[in-house]
């Protein structure tokens, strides 16, 4: 695995999504797992959406951080995901699960992850693709 970096080493613009990730992580509504997440999403025109992880007391019923953050920016008009950070509870950076990538894959095939360790000091960077790179994309729907 990549080694974690400090988020010093971020661009100020980054460090400006790593806040709000750990920011949006304090929403989390997680009294089963009591895992907190937050993640942020940056559009391809700069705009920025904050989720977190909702569970619920049927299980299966709950969503993961990335999904609320990617749910808020397509339903306020947001098309493309440039940058989507996950701040996690773990000791080390978390890269969203199987499901989510997915669905970043949908909106983001070129995308770029960021994921925090639990004190959001430190993170790994991968590109989606790298992370998913047999996805199901919607292309394959038409072959
Ligand atoms: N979870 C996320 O929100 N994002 C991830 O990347 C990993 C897992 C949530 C789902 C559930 O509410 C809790 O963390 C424990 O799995």
């Amino acid at each position: 695995m990549k080694k974690e970096l400090p988020v010093s080493k971020l661009n100020s613009k980054e460090k400006d999504l790593v806040k709000k990730a750990i920011n949006a992580k304090k929403k989390a509504y997680a009294p089963y797992s009591k895992y907190q997440v937050g993640s942020v999403v940056l559009d391809d025109t700069g705009k920025i959406y904050t989720g977190c992880n909702v569970e619920n007391a049927s299980y299966p019923a709950g969503l993961c951080a990335e999904r609320t953050a990617i749910v808020k920016m397509v339903s306020e008009g947001g098309k493309k995901i440039k940058t989507i950070v996950v701040a996690a509870s773990s000791e080390e950076p978390v890269f969203p699960c199987g499901m989510c990538l997915q669905v970043i894959q949908e909106f983001g095939a070129d995308s770029e992850v960021i994921a925090l360790n639990k004190s959001g000091k430190h993170f790994l960077k991968a590109l989606t693709r790298t992370l998913f790179p047999f996805a199901f994309d919607p292309e394959k729907l038409n072959q």
